[in-house]
């Protein structure tokens, strides 16, 4: 396929902590040519970039710099991390109203500069705020994707292969829906090496312990992010590692299945809704929503979930 970009240039708007995790992580696999890090605070962007710059004679060729609106005109793709920190005593709906109001203004930006990228949101809460961004902009849906469950998933692959002592590269897993706490452990699409979950689980565990040991995985993935912020404050090393799964699949078209946040269009029963559900990732973005065969309890979890984001996009909307 002829490339529609002149180089592999990935902005990165927001050089906080997930961001700069990001382009530490994409420079030293050498995906991309160039890596430009915009934000509001210049001085954060300029000593961000310093930092990491100067690690350009151990890594893969990239340029890395600052950037600034102009450079969302030729970017392949635009990551936005950008967004405010909660206040002490702020209701996550103003939290939430914040953020979003950050993400149409970028947004607006990109789509001044003519920009052909495709757009990666990965500010929270990233599920809402990819549906914002996907109707502000006016592109196709493939083109305006959230992180979704990638990180969630990944997290889930970590515990099974802990749990069975297995390499997490032969551990098929994942987690759909919201990235957040309406998300669910799609138990019936996860295998060890091809061997379905409960007969791999119960073979791993001691004799009628798999069920709550398959429980305690669940709850686990759920709970990292509240652990790692009660340890740290933040959670950054993670979700840079997911975010350079996601921008390596499209920029080299490696058809990758991720659950990325999407938007559904009827997809499961579900309408209007982006939400992290397993998608064929490629040069265009999100090249196909596999709709996986979930058992009832499942799909239903899936629906519940999409309902939990309708009502905040609803909430967000609402006249105040
Ligand atoms: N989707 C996921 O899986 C996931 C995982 C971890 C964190 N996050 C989210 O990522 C976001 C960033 O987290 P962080 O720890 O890097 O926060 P951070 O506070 O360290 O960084 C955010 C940066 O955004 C900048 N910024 C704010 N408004 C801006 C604007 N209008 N234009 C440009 N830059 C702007 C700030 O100056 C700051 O440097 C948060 O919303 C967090 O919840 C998402």
């Amino acid at each position: 396929m002829e490339s529609m970009w002149k180089s592999r240039k990935v902005v990165i708007v927001g050089a906080g902590a997930v961001g700069t995790s990001f382009a530490y992580a994409l420079a030293q696999k050498g995906l991309a040519d160039e890596i430009s890090l915009v934000d509001a605070n210049h001085d954060l962007a300029e000593g961000q970039v310093l930092d990491l710059a100067h690690g350009l004679p151990y890594y893969a060729p990239v340029q890395i710099r600052v950037g600034h609106k102009k450079d969302y005109g030729d970017a392949s793709i635009i990551v936005l991390t950008a967004g405010a920190k909660q206040a002490p005593g702020e209701t996550r709906l103003n939290l939430l109203q914040k953020n979003a109001a950050i993400i149409e203004a970028i947004v607006d930006d990109i789509v001044s500069e003519n920009s052909q990228a495709i757009i990666l949101v990965v500010t929270n809460p990233v599920d809402v705020l990819t549906h914002v961004a996907l109707k502000r902009s006016g592109w196709p849906k493939g083109r305006v994707i959230g992180s979704g469950t990638v990180l969630d998933s990944a997290r889930f692959r970590y515990l099974i292969s802990r749990h069975c002592n297995v390499d997490v590269g032969n551990v098929h897993a994942y987690i759909l829906g919201e990235h957040g706490d309406s998300e669910f452990a799609a138990w019936s699409m996860t295998n060890v090496a091809g061997v379905p979950m409960d007969d791999y689980g119960a073979l791993s565990s001691a004799p009628g312990d798999w069920p709550a040991q398959r429980e305690r995985i669940a709850r686990e993935v759920k709970e990292s992010a509240y652990h790692i912020i009660n340890y740290k404050g933040a959670t950054y090393y993670g979700i840079g590692m997911a975010l350079v799964r996601i921008v390596g699949a499209i920029l080299q078209d490696q058809r990758s299945v991720l659950t990325v946040s999407t938007f559904l269009d009827g997809e499961y029963g579900i309408r209007d809704v982006c939400l992290g559900v397993p998608s064929v990732m490629g040069r265009t973005g999100v090249m196909k929503i596999v709709e996986a065969p979930l058992i009832p309890h499942e799909r239903e979890s899936l629906q519940e979930s999409a309902r939990t984001l309708q009502k905040a996009l609803q909430d967000l909307r609402a006249p105040r």
